[in-house]
């Protein structure tokens, strides 16, 4: 089975991804924890490209490439080959970031995020957790955090809420694969809802 978190900066879905990946593991599951942008030896040097310098690196499009070709990439060599040996993937970020990020962000590029998804990786997650929360608690958890990764980073307060808008209409209109989770709860609790879930879709599926 392959899951995977999305949400806007802070929602907490590095946290969510970690405890899940935690729990199944204790529960005697093959996991495999992995990211986006990233997953891959190739696709973690796409993420440096991607994540840090300029704000203006790159124009909307070539960005869009460069996240579909690290895409690719992490789907050849991590994702489907797990999944191949039985593994249960939990990634943190997938094509949806992809859909609201670079699709939603700089223009409506939203056709092309999804052709280019069609022709290229082909494939969605069998489960989507959504972590939903207030933009302004996702950006006051963010700012906690220092690096080098702050190319979408400045967003500001009035984009992180289109995206998170758009996150949640994401979710209806994929809503056999999306659980939208609320997210403003101590992580314990948010990550007992995430278990549950993901228990009942992995007995759903034996
Ligand atoms: N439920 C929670 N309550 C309070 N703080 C939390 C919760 N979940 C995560 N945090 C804290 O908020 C910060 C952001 O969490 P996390 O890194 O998991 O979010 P994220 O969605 O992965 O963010 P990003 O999109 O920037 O990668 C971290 O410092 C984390 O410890
Ligand atoms: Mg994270």
């Amino acid at each position: 089975m392959f899951i995977t978190f999305e949400g806007i900066d802070g929602s907490g879905k590095s946290t969510q991804a970690r405890l899940l990946a935690e729990a199944l593991t204790g529960l005697g599951r093959d996991v495999l924890r992995t990211r986006e942008p990233g997953g891959s030896p190739g696709a973690e040097e796409i993420r440096a490209l991607v994540l840090q310098g300029d704000p203006d690196r790159w124009s909307a499009k070539t960005e869009i490439l460069l996240f579909t070709a690290a895409r690719r990439d992490h789907l050849e060599r991590t994702i489907e080959p797990a999944l191949a040996a039985g593994k249960v993937v939990v990634c943190d970020r997938f094509a949806d970031s992809t859909r609201m990020y670079q699709g939603l962000s700089r223009g409506d590029l939203r056709a092309l995020v999804d052709d280019l998804h069609r022709l290229m990786i082909g494939r969605e997650p069998d489960l989507t957790f959504l972590i939903d929360i207030d933009p302004a608690v996702g950006l006051s958890r963010a700012k906690g955090r220092q690096g080098h990764e702050e190319r979408f980073e400045d967003m500001g307060l009035a984009m992180q809420a289109r995206m998170r808008d758009g996150f949640l209409t994401l979710a209806q209109e994929f809503s056999n694969r999306f659980k939208v989770i609320e997210g403003d709860r101590a992580p314990e609790a948010v990550a007992a809802e995430v278990l549950a879930l993901t228990l009942a879709a992995l007995q759903a599926r034996a």
